[in-house]
């Protein structure tokens, strides 16, 4: 498995990262992201940056594979600085898959990318990039973004499981990226938006709406122990999914959400 050859003077010259830990290889970019988010005088946004990932983490208790030619990565970031307010996390979570959305679409016109609650980007109803987002035991108001975003890997590889479900940019595009390229496409429009969320200038819903490949659909969400099915009617103003079911509108502020209607 060959190396990538990441340019970290060039990432730190043409993104916002005020600093950037990167690794040949590690367990979880997520891991080391939020031990570092606990050092106080850690300069922030701080990118965590692995060639290689042997033990990346999805949402709940899932794995995350990822091969030669994926950008495994997480940004730490300080979501409660004044001024002037408080990002909520799921917000965060979902401007996060519409920033990376946005660059993937402006790395490849064209290129027709959606968006599944509450944070998975899709491309050919595949799964391209997968956000896990966790915060630290302290300080409060950290937040460590985990990216897993396929890029030049290809899924021929992979287990069978997910041949069917995932795609990689170089699939959709049929041509290969320059992986810099695509990592500060993707911190740039991820700052950019950040940035206007917490100034109260991003408005997600309406972002949201033409992306959602939910909305219509017949769905499940399940949080903790409880089911709740009814059809996606999008999300409201905080970020929560909302649901048409026999029992009236319904609000699902987190859970893991599966569509029960034919593809
Ligand atoms: C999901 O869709 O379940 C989320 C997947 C998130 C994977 C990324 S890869 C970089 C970062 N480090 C991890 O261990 N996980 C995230």
């Amino acid at each position: 498995m060959s190396t990538p050859c990441f340019d970290l003077n060039r990432i730190r010259r043409e993104t916002q990262v005020g600093a950037i830990e990167y690794r040949e290889e590690l367990a979880s970019t997520n891991d080391l992201g939020l031990q570092l988010a606990q050092q106080q005088e850690v300069t922030l946004p701080l990118l965590v940056l692995a060639a290689r990932q042997t033990a990346g983490r999805g949402r709940g208790d899932r794995r995350w594979w990822s091969d030669a030619g994926a950008l495994t990565f997480s940004v730490v970031l300080d979501v409660d600085r004044p001024p002037p307010a408080v990002a909520r996390q799921s917000l965060v979570s979902l401007t996060t898959a519409l920033a990376i959305s946005e660059a993937l679409e402006s790395l490849q016109p064209g290129l027709q990318v959606g968006v599944k609650w509450p944070n998975d980007v899709l491309v050919c109803s595949r799964k391209i990039c997968g956000v896990l987002l966790e915060r630290p035991a302290r300080p409060a108001g950290r937040l460590v973004v985990g990216i897993g975003l396929n890029v030049n890997n290809s899924f021929a590889a992979a287990p069978t499981e997910l041949q069917h479900r995932a795609i990689s940019l170089r699939d959709a595009a049929l041509s290969k990226f320059d992986l810099n390229d695509v990592l500060i496409r993707v911190l740039q429009r991820l700052a950019d938006r950040l940035e206007q969320l917490i100034a109260h200038r991003f408005d997600v819903q309406a972002c949201w709406r033409p992306r959602c490949v939910l909305t219509g659909r017949g769905v499940r969400v399940q949080t903790g122990r409880q089911s709740i099915a009814g059809v996606c009617r999008g999300i409201d103003e905080s970020g929560a999914l909302v649901l048409e079911t026999p029992a009236g509108r319904q609000c699902c502020h987190s859970g893991t959400v599966e569509s029960i209607d034919p593809d």
